[in-house]
């Protein structure tokens, strides 16, 4: 019998509503693995329960039946039994050998994506997640899928191990510098789904989350363009205002109001270079705040180190975001006054910053 024709069968016949079929308190059931990932699981807890009930009820039985009274004189006990013996081991071993073959069954599953799955190219670094997608749309933390369709994640990480984690599609894989992981779902209902770093990774590794976006295929095409070409239609002039889209890439290490987080806050930058000012570096040499300084802090971050802050920025972000975005966070950073008055990110939804929508006239 193959796995792969049994899982989808207990997805049909476990998947009420997307409710999870579990009495465990698990997450909702939203891909083609949860209710198998869910029936293990139930089955090996039930397997637990039944066991530690049989020996907790005999062990207490026993010490009431054999306990020591004073009048009673003291003999050999028995040495062996050997079909007890035989018993106790081979039950135990049939059990944890049909564990371990569905465990590994589904293991071989969960690693091996269908040849016609939808590939997104995921990144972790300090402290989000980066989602590349075919068309070249670039998602920060929001990983947009189609529902109904194998997705396969091809993941890396640029720092350090970080590990993917979406709880209602009962999917986990670690991210591990210099080599590539991967992972695939299916995904069973369109909606909003929690995504976590499931693996201690620093300072923020608590903020490192994220969000799945489950769409019927149309409107999943609709999104991941618009994600791909909206930044194309921004004109020149309001480039700036595109920078708040692209601020939560930073807001983990920089702050708007000057408070201090991991790196230099944006607005001790912006204030520098508006008053034309020098920065001191971690080799104790300085370097005059311009704006091909901020360029090039962006695009090779570990050369520039400023002193006092660590070596912490992903190498690679420079290359992820791209000329146009890269541009609009230099820009955005020089009209910080526009950008975040008072240390305050402006709302802006993308109509209003490539100047369609009817208020921004
Ligand atoms: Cu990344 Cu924890």
């Amino acid at each position: 019998m193959s796995l792969a024709s049994i899982i989808p069968a207990i997805a049909a016949a476990q998947s009420g509503g997307g409710a999870s079929g579990s009495i465990f308190g698990m997450p909702p059931q939203a891909s083609t693995i949860a209710p198998f990932i869910d029936l293990v699981y139930d089955l090996i807890t039930w397997i637990s329960i039944f066991f530690f009930g049989i020996i907790v009820v005999v062990m207490v039985y026993f010490m009431f039946k054999y306990r020591r009274t004073t009048h009673v004189a003291d003999t050999e006990g028995p040495t062996h039994n050997t079909p007890l013996e035989v018993t106790w081991s081979v039950i135990p071993l049939i059990l944890v050998i049909a564990m371990f073959y569905v465990g590994l069954k589904g293991y071989v599953y969960i690693t091996t994506a269908p040849e016609n799955s939808y590939q997104i190219q995921v990144t972790g670094q300090r402290w989000f997640w980066t989602f590349n997608h075919p068309n070249g749309a670039s998602v920060t933390n929001v990983l947009q899928v189609p529902v109904g369709r194998p997705v396969r994640l091809l993941m890396r990480s640029d720092d350090m191990l970080h590990s993917l984690f979406i709880p209602a599609f009962r999917v986990k894989q670690d991210v591990v510098p210099g080599r590539r992981t991967e992972l695939w779902f299916e995904a069973t209902q369109t909606g909003d789904f929690d995504l976590f770093c499931s693996e201690y990774c620093g300072t923020k590794h608590s903020q490192m989350v994220g969000r799945v976006l489950v769409f019927e295929e149309d409107e999943f095409q609709a999104v991941i363009t618009d994600e791909a070409e909206w930044i194309k239609r921004v004109p020149d002039e309001r480039l700036y205002l595109a920078g708040t889209k692209f601020f939560n890439q930073c807001s983990s290490c920089h702050t708007l109001d000057g408070s201090k987080l991991i790196g230099p806050s944006f607005k001790e930058t912006h204030d520098l270079l508006k008053s034309g000012g020098t920065r001191t570096l971690a080799d104790g040499s300085t370097v005059k705040v311009d704006d091909e300084y901020l360029r090039q802090s962006i695009l090779r971050p570990l050369d520039r180190i400023v002193a006092t802050f660590p070596s912490s920025m992903p190498p690679g972000i420079g290359t992820q975001l791209g000329p146009t975005k890269v541009e609009a966070m230099v820009q955005f950073i020089q009209r910080l006054d526009e950008t975040a008055p008072g240390g305050k990110l402006i709302e802006m939804s993308r109509d209003e910053i490539i100047g369609t929508a009817p208020e921004a006239e």
